[in-house]
């Protein structure tokens, strides 16, 4: 069938902007960009600027007149997309060791790419069908390492950790609670109020959620720490005991698997056991850790990962590809269904067939999701899983030669074994005594060397003193940058205490 053309000049430009040969001669130009910017590896941290300039810059590439369609410009297209690129933390740099973010495997772009033209919603299979069923295919393949029954295990997609940890807490709640949902608070009046405990240095997003949930901050047990900053299991029973005391009942308990702070384990195996015999809900935020899993020789620090009742996995962490990209692992798939109690006749079908089967949007928050897994199971189809466990060693290798090389520093302090591709230290030469100096001078060289613009790192607080910390995302990046980073560090440090 011929399509009708109109003759108006305005649909003339409405067409040309749906035009696919713009489409291709556009996407090849910015292929073209994006092939220099991830050639170059020089080393560079951050190009910060300030937010009134790039206010003006941005405003000086918009078409002056927005109330009818403007002809399309190639230039203007093309200065958006540099000023965007060269806005852009360098993930591909050697210089970036600062955050969790992926230097992503570049072909996930590819995939992306097609994503964001076919438009492929991915809460409803009619909607989205490959990608759901990749979400199959790609929940199995990682389940392999964690363990749970395959038959009994269910996996949803989440746009982020944050939103995976508080689905989980909300499924957790409903769990030990079935009346909240229909009841609210009233369910539990004339009870022990609900309460979730966590490890002390637990991610600010389940804090987050469970303020969501009505959970009050002092219904949040907090677990105290060892000395590897891991939940101390010879005070957790007690800690928990004495909530009880204080008329709170614990019904869920979060773990991390690679604490944001200092990427360190919990022991998952005897937390799942302390779970259980208290009937406790334990989940675990993985989003930074759970990726070593997929590795062989890290495998080992999620041991007893098979226990728990639920997993946050970020892959657009450790599995590089681009956010957000977080897997939602229910070792009982049937409780998987239980964080959203609700009909919805446009969507939820009453009548289950083998399509509707495969929707997630019973169990996850977001109706229009991004088909997100769609990089992942793409790489993992291609590549094959060695290549993201060789990338994880490599970075966790790496942070332990980082680590022996700040011990070797006179004026340097390791604050931890690395459990993972994350390391905290501090610069403390010798004459720098006090606890609050030391917090300060971290504190300086770190917005020193982020403005400086050679290389990123963050800063953290450890037990109530900054830390500089490093996040090793990047493959390009050897001991000899590490010590090129330690070099700046003492130079930046040096010139801050002596003027
Ligand atoms: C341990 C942990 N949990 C949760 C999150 C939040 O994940 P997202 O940024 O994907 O929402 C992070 C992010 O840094 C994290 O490190």
């Amino acid at each position: 069938m011929t399509q009708p053309r109109s003759e108006e000049p305005a649909a003339g430009l409405l067409l040309e902007a749906f035009d696919p040969q713009l489409f291709r001669e556009n996407s090849e130009s910015a292929l073209g960009r994006l092939e220099k910017h991830l050639s170059d590896l020089s080393i560079r941290g951050l190009e910060l600027i300030r937010p009134a300039a790039l206010t003006r810059a941005a405003q000086a590439l918009m078409a002056p007149d927005s109330d009818q369609v403007n002809p399309f410009d190639e230039e203007r297209l093309g200065a958006i997309l540099d000023l965007y690129i060269r806005t852009g933390i360098p993930v591909h740099s050697p210089g970036y060791m600062g955050r969790q973010f992926s230097g992503v495997v570049p072909l996930s772009g590819v995939v992306d790419f097609v994503s964001s033209v076919v438009n492929q919603p991915s809460s409803f299979y009619e909607a989205a069908q490959l990608p759901n069923v990749a979400e199959q295919l790609m929940a199995g393949e990682l389940n392999r390492f964690i363990g749970f029954d395959p038959d009994r295990f269910t996996m949803v997609t989440t746009s982020g950790g944050s939103l995976a940890n508080l689905t989980a807490l909300l499924a957790a709640r409903n769990d030990k609670y079935p009346d909240y949902w229909a009841e609210g608070g009233s369910a539990v009046a004339g009870r022990p109020r609900p309460a979730i405990a966590v490890g002390a240095d637990v991610h600010y997003s389940v804090s987050r959620a469970a303020g969501v949930l009505g959970i009050g901050e002092d219904q949040l047990v907090k677990l105290p720490l060892n000395d590897a900053k891991q939940i101390c299991m010879e005070q957790a029973p007690h800690v928990l005991q004495a909530a009880e005391s204080r008329k709170l009942k614990v019904f869920c308990l979060v773990a991390s698997a690679g604490s944001t702070s200092l990427g360190a384990f919990d022991p998952l195996g005897e937390l799942a056991d302390l779970a259980r015999r208290k009937d406790i809900w334990l989940h675990v935020d993985g989003a930074h850790g759970a990726s070593l899993l997929v590795s062989d020789k890290q495998r080992a620090k999620l041991k007893g990962i098979e226990k728990v009742d639920s997993l946050t996995w970020d892959a657009h962490k450790m599995l590089f590809v681009p956010a957000p990209c977080t897997l939602l692992f229910y070792r009982n798939g049937e409780k998987g269904q239980g964080a959203f109690r609700q009909q919805a006749s446009y969507v939820f079908d009453e009548e289950p067939d083998i399509y509707t089967d495969l929707d997630s949007g019973s169990k996850n928050f977001e109706c229009t999701k991004r088909p997100m897994i769609m990089p992942l199971w793409t790489l993992w189809s291609v590549f094959g899983r060695a290549l993201f466990a060789e990338k994880i060693d490599y970075l966790c290798d790496l942070t332990a030669q980082a680590h022996q090389v700040v011990e070797q520093e006179p004026d340097f302090d390791a604050l931890h074994r690395p459990e993972s591709n994350i390391l905290c230290f501090r610069y403390r030469p010798s004459d720098l005594i006090r606890a609050d100096e030391t917090h300060r001078l971290q504190v300086a060289i770190r917005n020193r060397i982020k403005r400086q613009g050679n290389f990123f790192l963050s800063k953290v607080n450890v037990d109530g003193v900054a830390a500089l910390r490093v996040v090793m995302m990047n493959h390009q990046i050897t001991v000899e940058h590490f010590r090129m980073l330690l070099n700046e560090i003492r130079k930046v440090g040096e010139e801050l205490l002596h003027g």
